[in-house]
């Protein structure tokens, strides 16, 4: 199993899931010191890999064939920049937004696609699962770029699902909401912590292993179902526009 974005948040909740239930996992981020220290605690693989740079994509196939190849990806890395509106945004935030969560995951996916081929002719069947977002799905004020590179991951997944039809791969997408991870607020809001706490303020939010869960649980489906599309949110949140803070209690008769 590749996890790309291993190295915080719902990747490494995902590689510790997994690992909890025996499955083998690679690794996949750029920052070598986290991917070492997630690789001793779980025993996963680690590879240090921009999803964003061809070449090193090309090597971390390469790496996956040499230690025994994969049957499962999971195409996680990503993130957000900005909150800017459309008419104030930066090109160049949009630029980078666009090459992690869509040009990435595609040069991810069409790598590793010969190596998990060599997986299902194995064991009879493949999975890939693309992280998109409940903003691949609604539109927000301030989303702009990150709506539209995460509409555009959610595309792909569609297109790529049709493309690889007839074959025992199944392609899935896992769309959360608000999620408390450490670094995805604080990114997105260029290292503004005080604006970052803001979003997960008297809130009950998902935390990364409650979305890892899920995730892990569409793995542990037998194999010929595929969840096409699993949307996860918090109780307290019933869409991108409503987030309810306070205590959740229930009304009286
Ligand atoms: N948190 C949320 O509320 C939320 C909600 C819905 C969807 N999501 C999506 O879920 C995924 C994970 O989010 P998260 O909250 O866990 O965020 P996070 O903690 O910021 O994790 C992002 C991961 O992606 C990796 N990454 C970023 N750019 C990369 C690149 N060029 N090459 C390889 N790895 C790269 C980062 O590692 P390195 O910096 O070490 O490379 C990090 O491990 C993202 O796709 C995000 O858009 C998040």
């Amino acid at each position: 199993m590749v996890v790309t974005g291993a190295s915080s948040g719902i990747g490494a909740a995902t590689v510790r899931r997994f690992a909890e239930l025996g499955w083998q996992t690679v690794a996949v981020a750029r920052r070598e010191d986290r991917l070492r220290a997630l690789a001793e605690e779980t025993g996963a693989h680690a590879v240090v890999c921009d999803v964003t740079d061809e070449e090193q994509v090309t090597r971390l196939a390469a790496e996956v064939t040499a230690t025994g190849g994969a049957t499962g990806l999971v195409n996680n890395a990503g993130g957000a920049l900005g909150v800017e509106s459309v008419e104030h945004a930066s090109n160049d935030d949009w630029r980078r937004m666009f090459e992690v969560n869509v040009i990435g995951l595609r040069s991810v996916t069409a790598a590793l696609l010969p190596v998990l081929r060599v997986g299902a002719r194995r064991t009879g069947w493949a999975s890939i699962l693309n992280l998109t977002s409940t903003a691949g799905h609604d539109a927000y004020p301030g989303g702009g770029g990150y709506n539209a590179a995460k509409y555009a991951a959610h595309a792909v997944t569609g297109v790529l699902r049709l493309e690889l039809a007839g074959e025992p791969i199944r392609v899935m997408e896992l769309a959360p909401g608000l999620v408390h991870t450490e670094e995805f607020t604080l990114n997105r809001l260029r290292g503004d912590a005080a604006e970052a706490a803001r979003p997960y303020a008297d809130v009950i939010p998902l935390q990364a292993d409650d979305v890892a869960r899920v995730l892990v649980g569409a793995f542990e489906q037998p194999p010929h179902v595929n969840q096409d599309l699993i949307v996860v949110r918090p109780v307290a949140q019933s869409s991108v526009f409503h987030t309810h803070r306070g205590p959740l209690v229930p009304r009286a008769e």
